[in-house]
């Protein structure tokens, strides 16, 4: 298994670009299935998770094709011939809960789908019932057994499907549900991230009718077939996050290119806050960490547009090597602070009650062997080790590896000590 040694103490200098994001490319392969024609997408990381959603449409019949060289962030996607009774096996499943992104457009489009049930994973038990909830009221029928869940629809017809709970995949699942559905759908308390007016472009350019994805409510109306098309997947705003908290945590000067600033203005702010000093431009965020002594400031995280989850652990990580007490609160996931353990045992000083974590600041850090947990808790404890002294050692690296892209390359492409032991990943092709 992989580990990534990191000797701390290099304030990060220079320029990054910002990869694809995994969160829009993954319902966007998903997607291809409700055609027969050929989907190409732009601008998809090189990740693992990528890996095996190719994998999964592969088994069902699709062709995918992944680039390579010049063209190795395109893929592209032609489900013409599914298999007869597709199917997403317990095998990919349990490797990647996003697989059941593929419910919504198989029973859409071949009227059934058979996907393994996802059990729960490091952050929380993460149900799919709203999914499920939202392809019924479509007129889906669904049954639970041997832990597959099977959905059937002769043809699917528009309703009105109010979400419990804001759910990006369910939103996602669902909306590409109605596409192909009779008639008009409304989704209501729907996911407002950028990854679901993503996926919502994508589908307007193979023909489908969507207002309103981006607010919470959005208005479908069904189209019997779907065509081909081409699409730039949007920058990943949570690996552009976890770059500027690297840059405001090592003290350092770094220039984040090709990235959507718009995206990460929660984040923008509370770093303002805490006296890190940001620069917008185009298609740029810089951010200046020396700026000024690092101060606590408390985050509750929330659904899109408030802080995400989804960096709640990096952030954590910034309050380690912080002036004061910050209470840091996780509101969409259970069980989402497995690393504030791991960062005590490097010396950070956390206390956790509940869904809060109390943060008290500037405890010196020392390298560690850590163990990552999941995908953005193995961030959380590279960004603790780049201030480290001496080495930490990060063991089961392939958390990581399932979301950012070349991370050890880009991280020291400005300045970073970083090297990666172990089973070395098959050699890439540089841009
Ligand atoms: N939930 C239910 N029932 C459902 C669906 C969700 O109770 O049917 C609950 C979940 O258990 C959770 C909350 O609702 O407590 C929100 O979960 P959501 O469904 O929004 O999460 P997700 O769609 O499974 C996506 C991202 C996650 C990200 C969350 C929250 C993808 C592929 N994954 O997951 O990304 O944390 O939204 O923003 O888009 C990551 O990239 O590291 C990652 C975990």
């Amino acid at each position: 298994m992989d580990k990534l040694v990191i000797r701390g103490g290099n304030p990060l200098l220079g320029t990054i670009r910002i990869s694809g994001a995994k969160n829009a490319a993954l319902p966007a392969m998903a997607a291809a299935l409700l055609t027969d024609e050929t989907v190409i997408l732009e601008n998809i990381p090189q990740v693992r998770d990528i890996e095996t959603e190719r994998r999964l449409l592969a088994a069902m019949g699709a062709e995918v094709e992944l680039g390579y060289g010049r063209a190795q962030h395109r893929t592209t996607i032609c489900a013409a011939n599914l298999t007869k009774n597709p199917e997403a096996s317990y095998e990919l499943v349990k490797t990647m809960r996003a697989s059941s992104l593929v419910l919504g457009p198989l029973v859409a489009r071949a009227g059934f789908a058979r996907v393994s049930m996802p059990g729960g994973c490091a952050i929380g038990a993460r149900p799919i019932d709203l999914h499920l909830k939202g392809l019924e009221k479509l007129g889906a029928q669904i049954i639970q057994e041997h832990g597959y869940i099977e959905a059937r629809a002769k043809k699917l017809k528009g309703a009105r499907y109010s979400f419990d709970r804001i759910t990006v995949t369910g939103t996602e699942d669902v909306m590409m549900a109605a596409v192909l559905a009779e008639g008009e759908t409304v989704l209501e308390n729907c996911a407002r991230e950028p990854e679901v007016v993503d996926l919502a472009t994508l589908l307007v350019k193979m023909g489908a009718k969507i207002e309103g994805a981006g607010t919470s409510t959005i208005k479908i109306k069904g189209v019997s077939k779907l065509k081909g098309a081409r699409h730039r997947i949007i920058p990943d705003r949570i690996e552009a996050a976890t770059f500027l908290l690297a840059g405001a945590l090592t003290g350092g000067d770094l220039m984040l290119q090709g990235c959507e600033p718009s995206h990460l203005t929660s984040l923008m702010n509370k770093l303002e806050e805490v006296g890190v000093k940001v620069k917008v431009s185009k298609g740029c965020v810089r951010v200046m960490g020396d700026a000024a002594p690092l101060k606590a400031a408390d985050i509750a995280t929330e659904e899109y547009p408030g802080f995400p989850t989804d960096v709640q652990a990096q952030y954590m990580a910034l309050m380690t090597q912080a002036e004061g007490t910050s209470i840091i609160t996780e509101n969409i996931f259970e069980n989402r602070f497995m690393h504030a353990q791991e960062l005590c045992r490097m010396g950070a000083n956390i206390r956790i009650e509940g869904r809060r974590a109390i943060v008290r600041g500037k405890t010196p850090l020392s390298g560690a062997a850590v163990q990552a947990s999941d995908l953005r808790a193995s961030a959380s404890l590279v960004l603790a080790a780049l201030v480290a002294n001496d080495e930490t050692i990060i063991d089961r690296v392939y958390h990581i590896d399932r979301g950012y892209e070349r991370i050890e390359e880009k991280l020291r492409g400005v300045g970073a000590q970083v090297k990666r032991i172990g089973n070395i990943l098959p050699e890439r092709i540089s841009d």
